[in-house]
């Protein structure tokens, strides 16, 4: 478990509220639930990014550092990290606002790469309009 820094770093990309039809066998919030809430989240700011259709490549450094609770307001953060030809890097952070307490904690972060795709999914640059003209 990591301590909980100041404030989120990055964009508010998603904000929901944890439910229980997404919880695990011990009545707190699934993993995978946390993992595609934060995928999500991520997706929007690479398609913004990439104005066109993106999908994720990879997963990095997924750290889960305090359980999400039936009722916690869950916002995803997402900071881009890095630009590729195809492939954009980007850094989540997950926090929940504690529905009992109101306090704001981060519970998972990760790095997430998605890749820009053209309507056949294959990749294509990222960087389609700075493109020298012919
Ligand atoms: C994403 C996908 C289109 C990439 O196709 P590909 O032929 O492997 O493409 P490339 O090898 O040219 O790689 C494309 C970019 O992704 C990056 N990349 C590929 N695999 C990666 C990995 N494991 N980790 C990080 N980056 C990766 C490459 O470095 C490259 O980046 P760059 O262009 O910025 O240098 C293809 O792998 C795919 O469709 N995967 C399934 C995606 C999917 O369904 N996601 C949803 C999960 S359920």
């Amino acid at each position: 478990m990591s301590d909980t820094p100041p404030a989120p770093q990055g964009e508010l990309v998603i904000r929901t509220i944890a439910m229980p039809a997404n919880t695990n066998s011990n009545g707190d919030m699934f993993g995978g639930w946390m993992v595609s809430q934060m995928d999500l989240g991520g997706a929007i700011l690479a398609r913004n990014v990439a104005k066109s259709r993106i999908t994720t490549v990879a997963i990095d450094a997924m750290e889960f550092h305090q359980p999400v609770y039936v009722g916690d307001i869950v916002s995803c953060h997402a900071s881009l990290l890095k630009v590729g030809r195809t492939s954009m890097r980007i850094a989540i952070e997950a926090w929940a606002q504690r529905h009992k307490g109101g306090e704001h904690v981060r519970v998972t972060q990760g790095t997430f790469t998605y890749v820009a795709i053209d309507d056949n999914g294959r990749p294509q640059p990222v960087k389609r309009s700075c493109a020298p003209s012919p």
